[in-house]
This record gives structure tokens, C-alpha cells and sequence, in this order.
């Protein structure tokens, strides 16, 4: 089984994006996950440019989602919403449907009480008006993210388990 995680944060000390990395020892065995890195190289949307050929970057996104078995997405909340830069990739894959019935667990973060709790209401309103799938265990959060993340990634003993359960589930339901 294969996963494909994606954070919606650039920021190179990114939580969300160190929960991301921290998922590979956390997943049962022989499951595979690889970290998108081309966010930033997203151009734009714009229906315009969304024809055949697509732009190689947005084709790269899309083949990476379609590949996948189900998709990790980890992202902070930016003024009660969801970034803008990862609203971009979700909008390149509007037309093309490669969520569709794809099984997504969304993992989100803030240093805040609420962890990021209106970005993701708005993250999985998008996915599943997009069609895909979010198993009842499918939203974990991580509020009070700072005091949870070592400076060497590391998570604390307490969420790491939360987080190994959540992930368990998830792929049980795949
Ligand atoms: C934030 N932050 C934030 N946090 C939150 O819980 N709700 C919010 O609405 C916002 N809004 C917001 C806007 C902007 C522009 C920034 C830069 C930050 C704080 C945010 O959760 C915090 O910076 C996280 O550390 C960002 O996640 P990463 O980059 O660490 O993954």
C-alpha cells in the first residue's frame, strides 16, 4: 500500500509538515508514504491553463494523487481557513477528479487550543464536495502543536500513539 501526504505549510520549521515526516514510523509495516514537495512550484490556477497538456507540475500533482492508495493531508489554518497555497493544489485537481472516492485523512495543527479545528471542517467540506472518501476516523487534531514537537521533530509519547491509532484506522479502512 502506497500513501502520498501533503502539508499546507512552506515554512521550513513547519509542525504540520514534521507530523508528516514523523508518520513514516508511525504506519503499520510494509506501508509505504511519500511527502509532496511541489507546492510552491504550483502555478497559479487558472481554467485557462487548465487544458491538455497540463502544466508538468500540476500532471506530477495528479499522478501522485491517482497512484496513491489514500492521501495524508496535514495543514495549518490560516485566518480560519485553509492556506492559500494548498487551496491552489486542491483547485488543479477539481477537473480531473483524481480524488474521487479516494480515501484522505487530515491531519491538522496549531499551537492553538482548537488546532487548526475551522480549517479542517473547510478542508473536508472541499474534499468530499470533490468526492472523496473520509472514513469517520478520518480528522485528527493536534491542538497546543508546539509544546507536542521536539526541536529534533520529534513527537511527544502521547500524541505519537493518538496519532499511530488514527493512522492504524485509516488504513484498515482503505
Ligand atoms: C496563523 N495561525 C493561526 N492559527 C490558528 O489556530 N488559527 C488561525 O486562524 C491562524 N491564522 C494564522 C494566519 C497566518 C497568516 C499565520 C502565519 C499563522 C498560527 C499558525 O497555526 C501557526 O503559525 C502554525 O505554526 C502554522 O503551521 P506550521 O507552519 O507550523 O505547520
Amino acid at each position: 500500500m502506497k500513501l502520498f501526504a501533503i502539508s499546507g505549510s512552506l515554512r521550513e520549521r513547519s509542525f504540520n509538515t514534521a507530523l508528516l515526516r514523523a508518520v513514516q514510523g508511525l504506519l503499520p509495516g510494509g506501508i509505504a508514504v511519500s511527502l509532496y514537495g511541489g507546492l510552491a512550484e504550483l502555478p497559479h490556477f487558472n481554467p485557462d491553463l487548465d487544458a491538455d497538456p497540463a502544466p508538468a507540475t500540476v500532471a506530477g500533482l495528479r499522478a501522485c494523487i491517482a497512484e496513491a492508495d489514500g492521501v495524508l493531508i496535514c495543514s495549518p489554518e490560516y485566518a480560519h481557513g485553509v492556506p492559500g497555497s494548498l487551496k491552489n493544489a486542491l483547485d488543479w485537481i477539481v477537473s480531473t477528479g483524481e480524488f474521487t472516492d479516494k480515501p484522505v485523512l487530515l491531519i491538522n495543527a496549531s499551537p492553538s487550543f482548537m488546532g487548526a479545528s475551522l480549517a479542517q471542517e473547510n478542508l473536508a467540506e472541499i474534499l468530499r464536495v470533490m468526492g472523496a472518501k473520509l472514513p469517520d476516523a478520518a480528522l485528527f487534531a493536534v491542538p497546543g502543536v508546539s509544546r507536542k514537537i521536539g526541536a529534533d521533530g520529534a513527537l511527544e509519547a502521547e500524541t505519537a500513539q493518538a496519532l499511530k491509532a488514527a493512522l492504524a484506522a485509516f488504513v484498515a479502512s482503505i
